[in-house]
């Protein structure tokens, strides 16, 4: 038997635990039993019908899982039982551009999600753990680590030790400061509190800026580095891309992330373009990128940040009402 966490509608009412048989393993597909789920802001707006108002119901949320594969399909080449592993979000894209269905299959919509016990997946929406990292660390990586890791790829090689801003102390933002730091970069981050902002600093940022009471939170940026950073990592959208790009050094890149703090304004693009920027869309990264990035976290020994942390099937719905207030940086983890 096997549990699912099915929506039959829009919002947390709508949720329900589903005790099902097995069905039989279609031949290119691996099962893998979920040892831990972590959750991110688009897994909340998905079930409350603000990210896809068209969304098929009823459906499985969640992208994010580590677990153990405990059968493979006949058809399945390399891959055994017994082997950790964690979900990649967008299966179909193994490498370079991303391919021109990628947003068909991505799990937690519209393909199903993650929050069950037992998952059936073809193998490119899977990739190995070394047994180095736990359960709630790996469920952590795939959607905001790996994200992070691929805007952090947007620093030239050759600029180190450079210069990263983060903004605000989400998920995506935890990760890489952590990820700069361990590429030996200095960096700022930005937050709505003073209380997170230490939580950053203890992560590893360099210096904190707090963007309620420093509204020019820019040109506190350019107290600590005169000529400007090399990368933002952008949550922010249309609200601080303006101040990003006065943040930025000629020459540097923003990675574009999220509309957090979107809004109706449009950005000032001629001072980006006079300063030379790159303008990177993020779109969370390829399988590949995430092996990279698995190895990385194992080699580095990065311990991701965690909000809070559940136990058991039953507490979804608690995670998800956790998630929404924002009240602590880092990842909210579910354990199975
Ligand atoms: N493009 C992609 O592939 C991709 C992947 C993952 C996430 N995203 C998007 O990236 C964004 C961040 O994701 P996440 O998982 O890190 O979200 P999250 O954990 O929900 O981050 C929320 C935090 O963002 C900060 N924030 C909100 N408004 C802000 C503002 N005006 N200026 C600066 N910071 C602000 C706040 O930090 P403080 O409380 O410290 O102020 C807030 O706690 C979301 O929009 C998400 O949808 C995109």
């Amino acid at each position: 038997m096997m549990q699912t966490y099915q929506f039959s509608d829009f919002g947390l009412d709508a949720a329900d635990i589903q005790t099902i048989g097995l069905p039989p393993l279609a031949n290119d597909h691996i099962r893998v039993a979920i040892r831990a789920i972590s959750l991110n802001y688009r897994d909340w707006l998905m079930v409350q019908g603000s990210y896809n108002p068209r969304l098929q119901k009823p459906f499985i949320p969640c992208s994010d899982a580590s677990g153990e594969i405990i059968a493979v399909g006949a058809e399945v080449g390399t891959w055994q039982v017994g082997e950790r592993v964690i979900t990649h979000m967008l299966p179909g894209w193994e490498a370079g551009p991303p391919p021109f269905d990628v947003h068909r299959h991505t799990l937690g919509g519209p393909a199903p999600g993650v929050a069950a016990s037992i998952v059936d997946l073809p193998a490119n929406a899977l990739v190995r753990l070394p047994n180095s990292l736990d359960w709630v660390t790996a469920a952590c990586l795939p959607v905001a680590g790996l994200t992070a890791w691929n805007a952090l790829r947007c620093l030239p090689k050759w600029r180190k030790p450079a210069w990263v801003l983060t903004l605000g102390s989400g998920g995506v933002s935890c990760f890489a400061v952590q990820i700069a730091k361990a590429l030996g970069h200095q960096v700022i981050a930005t937050s709505s509190s003073e209380i997170k902002l230490s939580t950053m600093i203890e992560l590893g940022a360099d210096h904190g800026i707090n963007y309620v009471t420093h509204a020019a939170w820019d040109k506190a940026v350019l107290e600590f580095c005169p000529n400007g950073v090399d990368l933002v990592v952008e949550v922010g959208g249309s609200g601080t891309l303006d101040r990003s790009v006065n943040a930025t050094r000629l020459g540097g890149a923003i990675a574009l992330i999220g509309v957090l703090a979107a809004t109706d304004a449009s950005p000032n693009l001629t001072k980006a373009l006079m300063k030379d920027l790159r303008l990177q869309g993020i779109l969370v990264g390829s399988r590949s990128r995430l092996e990279e990035f698995v190895a990385f976290v194992a080699q580095h020994h990065i311990k991701p940040l965690i909000a809070k942390h559940f136990h058991g099937f039953k507490a979804l719905p608690a995670a998800f009402r956790y998630l929404s207030n924002l009240a602590t940086p880092g990842k909210v983890v579910i354990s199975l």
